[in-house]
């Protein structure tokens, strides 16, 4: 048994991955998806906003009929026909859980809500006693808090935890934060709700300058304990933390972050695959960990590398995350190490060191002319070169 911590890892594929335009999915689709997510052995499936529409109510309840090992959740304004659609959306859940929020930052309870800011720790507290009438386990988010007076974010915290919020999510709605002063906030208001350890504080990054799992990382470093992402970082606008990342790096730097997670990681590239086949958003080629190319070396000091000793090249193993393996891809940067590697592999034998230059000479002139060189295109210039000598 370990000493970390747990970090609870908290999708919103299908919910905040939902908002990112286009991605829309039916109620079928986003079953087979939660299947994935509990095999992936995600903590907390957010299946949607059963208040959004009737379809999402539908999708929520059925996810929620067909899930046991992973809790359920709802997405629920702060207000009570909300409340009450995802109350009623969850009731066949195993584990259920209501989210609520409103938003904190002066700009949105100004220009938005059009509410002074006591309404809006009234209207927080309201809700989150209104959930808790419904489940045992409630989330609140104080929405853009990361362009919130974090004085307010006390005192509306402190509120909603008395109330009974069993999760406090800090959303960074906009992607505005950055590492240090994100984890900063963390740290502060961790330090300074006098019932701050009646909750978990989770945090909920975008990806507007890039930035989602650096500041969740940060966040984490300063004792949150929940992270809310999603798979390959789909959602509103640039992406929510993409789950993958966050997995991994928590597995990868053990010395430098002081959790373990429970994702069972070679279910990452599936549960990756299927979200890009159902939405339709394709993984772009150098995405980490899921990305085609996330594991494939074409370099031949990379590829001499590699075939010597992975680690020279590898932090990770391809086969961990749910790759078959890693990927020598040979092209106009490859050397002779890797050339020769991938013909053995092919069952080709040189009959003279000749023969294997030969062959070499005409793959490279092959490799400057085509961005990646097949096996079909090794063997015809194997036989080729066979022929000329
Ligand atoms: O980005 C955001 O603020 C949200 C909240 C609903 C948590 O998605
Ligand atoms: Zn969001």
């Amino acid at each position: 048994m370990s000493n970390r911590d747990q970090l609870i890892i908290f999708d919103t594929t299908l919910r905040d991955g939902e908002q990112s335009p286009g991605a829309s999915m039916t109620r079928e689709e986003k079953v087979r998806i939660a299947r994935a997510l509990e095999r992936l052995r995600v903590d907390v499936i957010e299946a949607g906003f059963p208040a959004a529409s009737k379809g999402d109510f539908e999708s929520v309840r059925a996810v929620a009929r067909t899930i046991r090992e992973s809790r359920v959740c709802g997405l629920a304004r702060a207000r009570g026909e909300d409340i009450d659609r995802a109350g009623e959306a969850l009731a066949e859940a195993v584990m259920p859980r209501i989210h609520t929020f409103i938003a904190t930052s002066p700009i949105h309870m100004e220009r938005k809500l059009q509410m002074t800011p006591d309404q809006v720790v009234e209207q927080a507290v309201w809700a989150v006693t209104r959930a808790r009438q419904y489940c045992d386990d409630v989330e609140f988010s104080p929405e853009d808090a990361g362009r919130s007076d974090p004085d307010f974010l006390c005192r509306v915290l402190e509120a909603v935890i008395d109330a009974g919020a069993t999760t406090v999510n800090i959303p960074d709605t906009v992607g505005y934060a950055v590492p240090e002063q994100f984890g900063a906030l963390i740290a502060r208001l961790r330090e300074r709700i006098p019932n701050a350890d009646k909750a978990v504080f989770s945090v909920h990054c975008h990806n507007d300058l890039g930035l989602a799992v650096a500041n969740s990382l940060a966040a984490v470093g300063q004792g949150a304990r929940q992270v809310e992402c999603t798979i390959n970082g789909l959602g509103e606008r640039a992406g929510n933390a993409a789950l993958e990342e966050i997995v991994m790096a928590v597995r990868t730097r053990q010395d430098a972050l002081p959790v373990e997670t429970r994702i069972d990681t070679r279910e990452i590239v599936p549960t990756s695959r299927l979200v890009a086949n159902i939405t339709g958003f394709a993984v772009q080629p150098n995405k980490a960990i899921v990305g085609a190319n996330a594991f494939a070396h074409e370099s031949g000091i990379h590829q001499d590398g590699v075939l010597k000793h992975r680690e020279t090249y590898e932090i990770m193993r391809a086969e961990d995350v749910g790759w078959s393996t890693n990927r020598m891809v040979l092209g106009k940067h490859s050397g002779r190490n890797a050339f020769r590697s991938r013909l053995q592999e092919l069952g080709v034998e040189f009959e003279s060191e000749q023969h294997l230059n030969e062959a070499f000479a005409r793959f490279k002139d092959l490799a400057d002319k085509k961005h990646e060189i097949f096996d079909e295109d090794l063997q015809a210039l194997v036989t080729e070169a066979a022929q000329e000598l």
